[in-house]
């Protein structure tokens, strides 16, 4: 923990609700620049530090996974010179992070089609993944040339080239578990909080199919200024909400059969 405020607030946590899956939509590198008149690769630069400072406080939190967005499909539209400084950027996290990972513990997996990166950083991946891969503590996903549409379109291919393989194609039926079990994260439970830094209400083709019941926690805070202190005041407000998974949490149970006559009843009334 790097600061007081921090270190107060995950005093008021309960260590037995830390979120197990935390997945982060890292957004607002640009604008982070443009307000301190920089190039928007500044933005960029200064984003490493809060991956830094996530992995860590996470991995010593308990967390098992935290998922975080790098580089989505999308950004390919991205300027040249945009993109390659994002490749640098993530070599050199790689390169420099991987003692401080193994010394969390921390087992590295990247996700997203990996073919299209540059074979320099597809090496760096491999080399880190390899060398992590023993650890048996927080699992660290990046998410890089990821789409979640993707991700859900390669899991039923290969649920059908399966069936194909098995000679059962004419009876196969898709069910949750045939698509959760195929995709990259069917180790891990589903992210119970997504984060979005800058403000943004929007998913953005992130784990469509494992956010389905994740807490959503979107903050203005631009992610270069995404601090611990940050961290954990999403872990606190993740507390405090009530998951219910589609059920009901009866605090004060009124009985069903009466409240809904009455209701009826009611409307009724109000309706002639
Ligand atoms: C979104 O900000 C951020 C990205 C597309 C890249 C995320 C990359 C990092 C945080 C740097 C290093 C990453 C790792 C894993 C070491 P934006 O550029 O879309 O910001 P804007 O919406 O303000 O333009």
């Amino acid at each position: 923990m790097d600061n007081l405020e921090s270190q107060e607030l995950a005093l008021l946590l309960d260590p037995e609700r830390i979120p197990r899956h935390v997945a982060i939509i890292m957004d607002g590198n640009g604008r982070w620049a443009n307000r301190r008149g920089l190039p928007r690769i500044a933005g960029h630069r200064a984003g490493v530090n809060p991956v830094r400072d996530c992995v860590e406080t996470c991995a010593q939190m308990g967390v098992e996974a935290l998922t975080l967005y790098a580089f989505s499909v999308e950004n390919w539209k991205r300027p040249r010179t945009e993109i390659d400084t994002l490749w640098r950027l993530l070599r050199f996290y790689l390169r420099r992070e991987l003692p401080e990972l193994n010394k969390n513990n921390v087992v590295l997996r990247v996700l997203g089609r990996l073919d299209a990166l540059p074979a320099k950083v597809r090496e760096e991946i491999d080399y880190a993944e390899e060398r992590t891969q023993r650890n048996r503590g927080m699992r660290l996903n990046l998410a890089i040339n990821y789409s979640g549409r993707a991700e859900i379109l390669d899991a039923v291919n290969a649920v059908i080239a399966q069936a194909r393989l098995a000679g059962t194609l004419d009876t196969l039926r898709l069910d949750e578990e045939s698509i959760s079990s195929n995709l990259y994260t069917s180790d891990l439970p589903d992210p119970d909080l997504l984060i979005r830094t800058s403000g943004e209400m929007r998913v953005s083709n992130f784990l469509l199919w494992q956010i389905a019941y994740a807490e959503l926690y979107v903050t203005d805070t631009l992610w270069p200024d995404f601090s611990r202190t940050e961290l954990m005041r999403a872990f606190l407000d993740f507390q405090k909400r009530e998951r219910r998974f589609g059920g009901l949490v009866m605090k004060d149970p009124v009985p069903a059969a009466i409240a809904e006559d009455e209701w009826i009843e009611e409307t009724a009334v109000s309706s002639k």
